[in-house]
């Protein structure tokens, strides 16, 4: 007995110093963390349950069979992040790089089924080179059981990829269909060939970081939603991030107490929307006026900025906000903006986040760039997404709202619950000037008539009252009274019961 509580001891202080202390230098000479140290930080003192410690790789070739870590390069298990169970996996790079062989792919999958029996989300620690050479063609289907649980996996628990080092080659589609993608700057990539192969097939030279760093991800390709400055801020983001989400498609998002009345007037936004309709605002100081504490945790806020998606309270329970930014190209719909927004509005179906909607649209962009490179297909993902969602909807038009824009925007059309407009808003197939110039081509040349007949519509068509008298919107609201019409209308909403009809799956735009 005392014989194995020594080899006992011995395996799991192995498994513990992994790759051995000079390759934990190293890793802290590039400022990241080890794959222990990371799964410490994220989870509650002393609740982190490790399993599978003693798995080891099972490649003798090329000199593996006498070069055996326990636990092959990744920390798996759960415990708890704010008290709520969260299943984990952590890549060590200190141990062959983070690769992944057979082993250390059955151990990800261990506990990617276990959270999906239990309902609970995963987290996944992405610090790899890629499938572990060693192991051949072992390791390809590694990866592709991982991906196979990914997808099955997609829409029953939140899974959310935190890229800490290399992830690159095939193994990014992992991270790709999760929900949501954290990256650390200058410290991870992400790309599905490097700067090599970059340079040998296309002749370009280009840096890990340019080609899929932190920053190109959360400005560029909008593949990772944020990026944070180093492991320990990513960490900690992570565990804030995670108490907005529920922990499985079959339960809500948990409530939280908050001293923020849910009646709380905010006088202030009835001077928000400038006089002058063409005179952008900021968006976000309306989404953050209205939350609970002014507490909104924004994503992806600096990609496709013309839209902006992230996760507030409402009387402590989470909501899903979508707004038109008109600080940016107007608050237009584009390829970039409908993409973002639509992936958002599907998660948040999924699990159960009403949808709260701030609308000022003045329509989709135009040009060659957008049709060339199908907005057609991109915009319809947003209108099938809302028009998809079952979850509470709640819409408030702040000022423009036009043409198939204003359908788009959860609009009544698409089952919004409650759809309300301010006074400022505008709700009508196009603006002012647009419409006159089409309506009254023949008088084009003369400015006075077209002064009068742009008014006249103004009058007619640019105020809320068309859609109201229609039904199309349930009320006219003060802009200071929109987190109690808000509230309220979640309250209604809360045992909201709505099915689609009976399919395999949808056929969404792709
Ligand atoms: C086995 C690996 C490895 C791998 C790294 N190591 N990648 N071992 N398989 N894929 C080992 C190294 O031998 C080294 O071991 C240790 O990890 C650290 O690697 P270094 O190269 O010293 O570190 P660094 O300079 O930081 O460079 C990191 C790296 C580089 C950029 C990730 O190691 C690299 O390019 N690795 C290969 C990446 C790759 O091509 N992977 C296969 C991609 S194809 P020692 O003993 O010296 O510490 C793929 C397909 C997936 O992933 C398919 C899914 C469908």
């Amino acid at each position: 007995m005392r014989d194995i509580l020594r080899r006992l001891e011995e395996k799991r202080a192995a498994a513990r110093a992994g790759g051995g202390q000079r390759r934990i230098d190293a890793q802290h000479a590039k400022g990241r963390l080890t794959a222990r140290e990371r799964v410490e930080l994220l989870f509650d003192p002393d609740s982190f349950e490790e399993w599978d410690m003693f798995v080891e790789h099972r490649s003798t070739d090329f000199g593996m069979g006498d070069q055996r870590t326990p636990g092959d390069g990744v920390v798996t298990g759960y415990g708890n992040m704010n008290g709520r169970l969260v299943f984990v996996f952590s890549q060590d790079f200190t141990v062959f790089g983070g690769s992944l062989s057979e082993a250390h792919a059955s151990k990800i999958c261990k506990i990617m089924d276990q959270a999906m029996k239990v309902g609970a989300p995963i987290v996944g620690l992405n610090d790899s080179g890629g499938a572990r050479i060693q192991d051949g063609v072992a390791s390809l289907a590694g990866y592709a059981e991982v991906f196979q649980r990914n997808v099955l996996a997609s829409g029953v628990v939140p899974q959310i990829s935190l890229i800490m080092g290399p992830c690159a080659g095939g193994a990014v589609y992992s991270p790709a269909m999760t929900d949501f993608i954290f990256m650390v700057k200058d410290s991870s990539y992400m790309f599905v060939t490097g700067p090599d192969v970059v340079r040998t097939v296309t002749h370009e030279t280009v840096t890990h970081e340019q080609l899929g760093g932190a920053v190109t991800h959360t400005t560029k390709s909008g593949v990772a939603d944020l990026a944070f400055e180093n492991d320990v801020e990513a960490l900690l983001q992570l565990r804030r991030f995670i108490d907005f989400l529920p922990p499985s498609n079959r339960e809500k998002a948990p409530v939280r107490a908050t001293p923020d009345p849910g009646e709380r007037a905010e006088p202030s936004l009835d001077s928000l929307v400038p006089v002058n309709s063409n005179t952008p605002y900021d968006m976000k100081e309306l989404i953050r006026k209205v939350v609970d504490e002014g507490d909104f945790f924004e994503l992806q806020p600096d990609y496709a900025g013309n839209i902006v998606i992230g996760f507030g309270r409402i009387e402590g329970a989470t909501i899903g906000v979508v707004a038109n930014q008109p600080m940016v190209l107007a608050g237009c719909l584009d390829i970039d903006s409908s993409r973002k927004a639509a992936r958002f509005v599907r998660f948040c179906d999924c699990f159960n986040i009403p949808i709260l909607t701030f609308v000022d649209v003045p329509g989709f962009l135009p040009g060659t760039n957008q049709e060339h490179n199908a907005i057609i297909k991109h915009g319809a993902k947003l209108l099938f997404a809302f028009a998809e969602a079952t979850v509470p909807k709640v819409t408030i038009i702040t000022r423009k709202a036009y043409g198939g824009a204003y359908d788009v925007m959860s609009s009544k059309h698409l089952r919004g619950d409650v759809n309300f407009a301010w006074p400022s808003a505008e709700i009508a197939v196009m603006g002012p000037k647009g419409a006159v110039e089409i309506i009254f081509r023949s008088d084009i040349g003369d400015a006075e008539k077209i002064a009068q007949r742009t008014e006249d519509y103004r009058e007619k068509f640019a105020n809320p009252f068309v859609a109201g008298a229609r039904g199309f919107i349930d009320d006219v609201i003060m802009p200071s009274t929109t987190r109690r019409r808000v509230a309220r209308s979640l309250a209604m909403l809360r045992d909201k019961k709505l099915e689609n009809p009976w399919k395999k799956h949808d056929n969404i735009p792709l």
